[in-house]
């Protein structure tokens, strides 16, 4: 399981974050997100105003963004919130980051289905570029995470960076992955062997006719 976030000194943090403001643009994506509910039920708008928040931060920090507690508290004095309800939602999900992260958060999947199909050798190659559980690295471009189910089992291993998948990972391809990140290229998104999506390896198994026309298999099951 994930290590705990390293919360940043509140002092400090609120030195920095105290005047948290939208800019023009997302204050107005926020009134976009707030009209989708019904009078009275703004309240709803929290998860999406946290991911918005986080972006912004992530923005203005160049790096994949995170959520000082002002920031929050920002956020549920917009929807009139009690301060806690908006802190009981960004602690829940671990797509909101408690403390600061790396240019590229890198999530690695550590549950059943990714651990039996190899993200012991992704943790390795992770360990081998420098990357430690629960830290940044000193240059500030990655961060390390390990994380429960992503929902792409069918690709396992796999790993989430920033907001991108990398699936049916390697010691190799997960190295590659980050050279291409550390170097500013932008690695291959999705499966990393030949495959389309979740579809089988090598191509499709069955409804073979289907693949190039629409074709008509009533007949044959009759
Ligand atoms: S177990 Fe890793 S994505 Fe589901």
């Amino acid at each position: 399981m994930a290590d705990a976030p390293q919360i940043p000194n509140e002092a400090e943090v609120r030195a920095r974050w105290g005047g948290f403001q939208w800019t023009p643009e997302n204050a107005a994506q926020t009134q976009k997100v707030i009209a989708r509910y019904p009078e009275g039920r703004q309240a709803s708008a929290v998860m999406a105003l946290l991911d918005l928040a986080q972006r912004q931060v992530g923005e203005e920090t160049r790096t994949q963004g995170w959520l000082p507690v002002p920031v929050m508290e920002a956020i549920a004095d917009q929807l009139e919130m009690p301060y806690m309800r908006v802190y009981e939602v960004a602690t829940f999900y671990t797509m909101y980051n408690l403390a600061p992260v790396g240019r590229y958060h890198v999530q690695v999947c550590g549950t059943t289905p990714c651990m039996l199909r190899g993200s012991d050798d992704v943790f390795a190659a992770c360990k081998n570029k420098g990357l430690v559980k629960g830290h940044t690295t000193p240059d500030g471009l990655f961060t390390l995470t390990e994380v429960e189910c992503l929902g792409a089992c069918t690709n396992a291993p796999m790993v989430q960076i920033n907001d991108d998948n990398f699936e049916d990972l390697t010691y190799d391809s997960m190295s590659a992955i980050l050279d291409d990140l550390a170097a500013g290229r932008q690695p291959k998104i999705g499966p990393q062997i030949e495959r389309q999506t979740s579809c089988p390896e090598g191509g499709p198994t069955s409804l073979k006719e289907m693949v190039s026309e629409n074709h008509d298999y009533r007949g044959e099951w009759a």
